[in-house]
């Protein structure tokens, strides 16, 4: 076989046969292929498409690269869940204590912020000494003794991922729905869950701008997810405004605590339960949805989802008394107040905008491998809907010092747009895939 007749193959709309994608994608990881001719057959792929088959096939040959967990030969069921990406988006940081709180196993790798999303690995290491680089052995230790682990994404799983994503990054060939669902799936299958609940948000904060391109692409990967034997379903869900009212790492920490208690905001505490029940019925764990609810929220009231979260921050290295007593969470030295310039509702907030001016105090990263402070973001006063008066509060600003508060308020003031008459913010699950 030789690379230029695949990428020909593949600019001519020829769909490639399961040997070929397995052949080029073991040559490329092997470094047989070169970046060039791989960043050739991606732009192809990008412009003919792939059918569901060869996504299917590229996405076995990328898990099937490198380290493969099979954790539900260990322990079964335990679950996985997946956000394809928000800003405030810390759902998944309650959803996995909840869950295992509720006696349903977690394993669980997650990533770095990307872009003007927020990651999750981010987040938790706004924690004193938290750890999220484990080796397979203390994954699997942690994950069999304390029903949790949250680790950071391991190179040495789907190492061709790795390779294509970077490519991908640097080539403009990321905005591709087949590339996305086999990119995502891949890590997904080489951990080897038993269940899996993905969360495809769509809209101005999300990758996917529609609800369109985002029920395609939840379609593929629960499609790609069954046919791998993971029970998998999609939740599609909006990313126009951002999820509860914090933003910046150490914010969000403290209001996934908050949700975790019952005192987070409506929006993403909802969100929240509502995938930790889909996940618990799932699993068999509730037979239907009252009894999930239940559940989750026993868990919630009688502390055992809270102290589930402090017990894995604690076998991962960090300082399970920042989650007991949030306050002592990293804070920013400067806090400044952005005033509403006018009176009347609230009708949308830039998330995509506001999440750059995050990144602008410190909260995510310009350049790959960037040191981030924890400690930075925003907390917003309103969300879509509210009523305000002109110099009512708006955003609590948290900077490093003045003048990073001060240079981002014009920034902040065009993210919010308002209406004279009453606005109704949209609903927050738009649909559900099973
Ligand atoms: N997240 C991934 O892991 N891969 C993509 O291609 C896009 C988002």
């Amino acid at each position: 076989m030789q690379a230029i007749e695949l990428i020909r193959k593949q600019r001519n709309a020829q769909p490639l046969s399961t040997a070929e994608i397995d052949w080029l994608v073991e040559q490329y990881t092997r470094e047989q292929i070169p970046d060039y001719q791989m960043s050739a057959w991606l732009m192809a792929v990008c412009l003919r498409g792939l059918d569901a088959r060869a996504t299917s096939d590229l996405t076995l040959a990328m898990a099937r690269s490198g380290l493969e967990l099979h954790v539900r030969e260990t322990i079964s069921p335990v679950v996985d869940k997946h956000s394809t990406g928000g800003v405030g988006d810390k759902v998944t940081l309650a959803v996995a204590p909840l869950v295992a709180a509720c006696g349903i196993a977690v394993g669980k790798m997650t990533g770095r912020g990307l872009g003007h999303t927020g990651g999750t690995v981010d987040k938790l290491e706004s924690v004193r000494g938290f750890r999220s680089e484990l080796s397979r052995e203390e994954f699997m230790q942690t994950l069999l003794q304390h029903h949790i682990v949250l680790a950071g994404q391991s190179p040495e799983l789907a190492p061709a991922d790795g390779k294509m994503y970077a490519l991908r990054d640097v080539t403009a060939t990321v905005e591709s729905i087949p590339l996305i669902a086999a990119s995502i799936m891949s890590k997904k299958l080489a951990i080897g869950g038993s269940h899996l609940l993905l969360d495809v948000k769509f809209g101005k904060g999300a990758f996917m701008k529609n609800v369109e391109q985002a029920r395609e692409l939840a379609t593929l990967m629960v499609e790609i997810g069954r046919a791998a034997g993971i029970h998998t379903v999609a939740a599609i869900t909006a990313m126009e405004q951002p999820l509860g009212r914090a933003v910046g790492n150490a914010l969000e920490m403290a209001e996934a605590i908050a949700i975790l208690r019952g005192e987070g905001p409506a929006d993403v505490g909802y969100l929240c339960y509502h995938e930790a029940a889909e996940l618990l019925m799932m699993t068999g764990k509730a037979a239907n949805e009252q009894a999930a609810e239940q559940l989750v929220e026993q868990a919630v009231r009688s502390g055992a989802a809270v102290a589930k979260l402090a017990e894995v921050i604690a076998a991962q290295g960090g300082d399970a008394r920042q989650i007991e007593q949030p306050e002592l969470l990293p804070t920013a030295p400067v806090r400044a107040l952005l005033m509403a310039p006018r009176s009347g509702y609230l009708a949308g907030i830039q998330a995509e905008q506001l999440g750059l001016a995050s990144m602008r105090l410190g909260a995510g990263r310009f350049k790959k491998g960037e040191a981030i402070d924890h400690r930075t973001g925003f907390i917003l006063q309103a969300k879509v809907g509210d009523k305000l008066e002109a110099g009512q509060a708006l955003v609590e600003i948290h900077a490093r010092n003045e003048g990073e508060a001060e240079a981002v308020r014009e920034e902040l003031l065009r993210c919010f747009s308002w209406s004279d008459s009453p606005v109704k913010p949209g609903a927050l699950i738009y649909d559900v895939i099973r």
